[in-house]
């Protein structure tokens, strides 16, 4: 079976546009699962989390969570909080190889702050500081990856080549 590639991390640490980029460079079917989210409901997730609150968003999460798991040959690009439900990482798992992708809180601060409003656990007020707050509070979470790999100060291409080198390697 061809295993699935998920990225799993903080939001902003870049697991959307890495994961577009994996996947076409291995020649697999991206899915991102926010995107996914909104599809099937028909709502941004902020205003998922707004109508209807984040237990809703979660519960979306798990559903896809699980369906996304019987699948094949997909870079899986998850929301940073689905890590919070240990029924994801099981299902998501099972399915192929978790890698963790990582920034720095000040990287991750001004990279979230250029989609302003888009993440509705990230307030407008907040800084680095706080960003490493929720971080460490994660930290245990996203150790359920095999590889980490962080994007501060690297380009897409690059990443996504350290990616390939580290599941190359796993081949062997
Ligand atoms: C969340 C991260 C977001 C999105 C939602 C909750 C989180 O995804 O799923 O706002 O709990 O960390 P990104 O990591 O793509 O921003």
């Amino acid at each position: 079976m061809a295993k699935n590639i998920i990225l799993v991390g903080f939001m902003g640490t870049g697991k959307s546009t890495v994961g577009w980029r994996l996947a076409q460079k291995l020649h697999m079917e991206f899915i991102d699962m926010d995107k996914e989210i909104e599809r099937i409901t028909g709502l941004t997730v902020s205003d998922l989390f707004r109508r209807y609150g984040e237990v809703r968003f979660r519960s979306e999460e798990q559903v896809l969570a699980a369906k996304l798991a019987q699948r094949e040959n997909m870079v899986i690009a998850t929301g940073g909080g689905v890590v919070l439900q240990e029924e994801n990482i099981d299902a998501l798992g099972g399915s192929g190889t978790i890698v963790r992708l990582e920034a720095s809180p000040e990287e991750i601060l001004t990279r979230v702050n250029r989609k302003k409003g888009s993440r509705p656990l990230i307030r407008r007020d907040m800084n680095a500081e706080d960003i490493a707050d929720i971080l460490k509070k994660r930290e245990p979470l996203y150790a359920c990856a095999r590889y980490r790999v962080t994007t501060s100060g690297k380009d897409v291409e690059q990443v996504v080549n350290e990616i390939v080198e580290l599941l190359k390697r796993e081949e062997r």
